[in-house]
């Protein structure tokens, strides 16, 4: 007999599901949640997780709760797992009540109907009335197995289905239970809400029907019909494709969530059985929880339009939260105007994985959702955007993931609204020369337009100087390429120093500030060299040489004018900053790496850029 609802809520809420499993399973710290070598299986890493509510095991697939847990683990059936815990937990089972046994029935009662409607559908689709039906499915590309595997049916006219379902004893009250009858007025006769359409039906987890959407046969309002909430069908903890979808995800394929029915049966038909969708409503959180517990990286791939991007926004809103290491999201792109039925049908299964390859990680494909609907012109534009920024960021609980969110997002907002300005006002000079000084002053007659060569090789010196004075962090890593560098009389002495310095901080364990190297300049008797080197004139510097730029430009920075000045210089860099990285892959490694590839494409946007010109 069923226990009801609110009594099992109960029992998991008291029983921390950690501390459940932590008795045969060492567990360790994972963000949020554990994990630990799987119970289920023989494993030597851990691929077996547990959450608040549940555990999972991305390795065999071993799922469930805490009864799940110790009816698994122990061999004992659900109600003696229940008793077990209800004992640890100090609650009392409750009796079952005639009402709560009464509601039972009717579930069961219920589920039978549906089974019966979504069979007088499917049936009819391929008698002579559904023939319209059946041809307008055909003509959108579905196979005739597909067609099965889906069950899609035809729901006939007004009264069919009553009388139909009536001859097999079935009483139209039940039929308004199960939302497929609709009683507007007491007293009133039920109708049908589904007449004339194409019936999709949908399933639960398990495969059992709980209720229909229906689609127009051609154009019409409503285009699609879904059944009304039922005792057994709640749209937010539904998702359309789940039964099959999960089979194929424990089987390896990638779970992918589209907006529609009839995108979840091309992408299945196409080969992608992890396909699953919404039920015309956002993603809800229960959702989200779902497509977890089949995988660590659902992709999100709506249509390619303005309605499909907001939906992409929204459900990364709702997944923020919740995520965590091993709990993300990726959202793939598709081309402008299509949705993955149409993409499959006019390109191919093919075409289709190229956008799931190609689909970016959460981070960077929200920030270019976010910033295609931000227009950054106005400095409180971008202040307003960068808010937006931090809001997301901010909205993630597990608190390192959100710092690395901060980071990831801040970072292509700072490198994405200086590079504009580095290429029209710094990068680029008239005459086709990329030529990294300041920027060049904007409006006519405030200043210089452009420097002549001889100024512009003489400023990039002055630039590799400035970055160090604001940011002396970045001298440990670029001392030996600054040491070959030809330097005008008056600035060579500075270097000397300032080297100097930092070798002297670092034998003594102090940390590199910016503060205290000018202070040192001057107490060396530099103060007015450290001084013309951080003037803004004759040309201002750039964003990147000034003390509030964040470290990883400023050292993109620093290499890109170094690039400027000795092309060939930088590929050798690059080169050993791959070795390096290859050899020892840490984080200082793979920062130099990374600003040395940015430095260098830099410099061939700059070349490209000009070659235009
Ligand atoms: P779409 O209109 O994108 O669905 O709506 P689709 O599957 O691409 O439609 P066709 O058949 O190819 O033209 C996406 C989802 O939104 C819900 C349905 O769940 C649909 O699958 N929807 C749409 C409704 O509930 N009612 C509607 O009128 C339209
Ligand atoms: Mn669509």
């Amino acid at each position: 007999m069923a226990l009801p609802a609110a009594f099992l809520d109960e029992l998991r809420a008291r029983t921390p599901l950690s501390a459940l499993i932590g008795r045969r399973v060492r567990l360790a710290r994972s963000g949020r949640n554990w994990k630990g070598n799987c119970p289920f299986h023989q494993e030597n890493t851990p691929s077996f997780y547990v959450y608040d509510d549940h555990f999972h095991c991305f390795g065999c697939g071993a799922h469930g709760d805490a009864v799940g847990f110790v009816m698994q683990t122990q061999g004992l059936d659900f109600r003696e797992a229940v008793d077990l815990l209800a004992r640890e937990a100090g609650l009392d089972v409750p009796r079952p009540s005639a009402e709560a046994a009464a509601a039972e029935r009717r579930r069961h009662d219920l589920g039978g109907v549906l089974a019966a409607a979504a069979a007088a559908f499917q049936r009819r689709l391929f008698l002579p009335e559904g023939g319209r039906a059946l041809s307008y499915l055909r003509g959108r590309g579905l196979s005739e197995e597909t067609i099965r595997r889906f069950g899609l049916g035809y729901a006939p006219g007004r009264g069919a289905l009553t009388a139909e379902l009536g001859r097999e004893g079935i009483e139209p009250a039940l039929l308004v239970e199960a939302g497929l009858l609709r009683q507007d007025e007491e007293g009133a006769r039920p109708f049908e809400l589904f007449f004339e359409r194409v019936m999709f039906p949908i399933h639960d987890r398990r495969g059992a029907v709980i209720s229909f959407g229906g689609r127009m046969l051609g154009d019409g309002q409503p285009k699609y019909l879904n059944g009304p909430e039922t005792a057994l069908f709640a749209k937010r903890r539904t998702l359309y494709g789940l039964d099959l979808a999960r089979a194929a995800a424990r089987a390896g394929a990638p779970v992918i969530v589209a907006e529609g029915y009839m995108d979840v049966i091309a992408l299945h038909q196409g080969g992608f059985a992890g396909a699953v969708a919404p039920l015309g409503t956002a993603l809800t959180a229960e959702q989200m929880e779902e497509l977890w517990r089949l995988s660590p990286e659902p992709v999100l791939c709506f249509d390619a339009d303005a309605a499909g991007r907001a939906a992409s926004i929204r459900a990364a809103d709702v997944a923020l939260p919740m995520l965590a290491p091993e709990r993300t999201l990726r959202i793939a792109i598709l081309p402008e105007g299509q949705d993955p039925d149409a993409l499959i049908r006019e390109q191919g299964s093919a075409a289709f994985q190229q956008v799931l390859d190609a689909a970016p990680p959460l981070a960077d494909a929200l920030y270019g959702l976010l910033r295609a609907a931000a227009p950054l012109a106005s400095p409180e534009q971008r202040a307003a955007f960068r808010a937006r920024l931090e809001a997301v960021a901010v909205r993630i609980e597990d608190r390192g993931l959100a710092r690395e969110y901060r980071q990831a997002l801040l970072d292509r907002f700072f490198s994405e609204s200086r590079r504009p300005r580095a290429r029209s006002e710094w990068h680029k000079a008239p005459g086709g020369q990329p030529s990294a000084f300041g920027p060049r002053p904007v409006r006519a007659g405030a200043g210089r337009a452009s420097p002549t060569p001889e100024e512009g090789a003489s400023e990039r010196l002055r630039l590799l100087a400035a970055i160090l004075l604001h940011h002396p962090a970045l001298i440990g890593g670029i001392e030996e390429q600054w040491q070959q560098i030809d330097l005008p009389p008056w600035l060579a002495p500075l270097r000397e120093a300032v080297l100097a310095w930092a070798e002297s901080r670092g034998r003594e364990g102090r940390a590199l500030d910016s503060a205290g190297l000018i202070a040192h300049l001057h107490e060396v008797g530099l103060g007015a060299v450290g001084k013309r080197v951080l003037a803004s004139s004759p040309f201002p510097l750039p964003v990147f040489a000034l003390p509030d730029a964040v470290s990883a430009e400023a050292e993109a920075g620093w290499w890109h004018i170094f690039g400027l000045l000795h092309h060939d210089r930088l590929d050798a860099e690059i080169e050993a900053a791959q070795r390096d990285f290859a050899e020892q892959p840490d984080e200082r490694t793979q920062r130099r790496l990374l600003a040395l590839a940015e430095a260098r494409e830099r410099l061939r946007q700059g070349e490209t850029d000009d070659d235009g010109a």
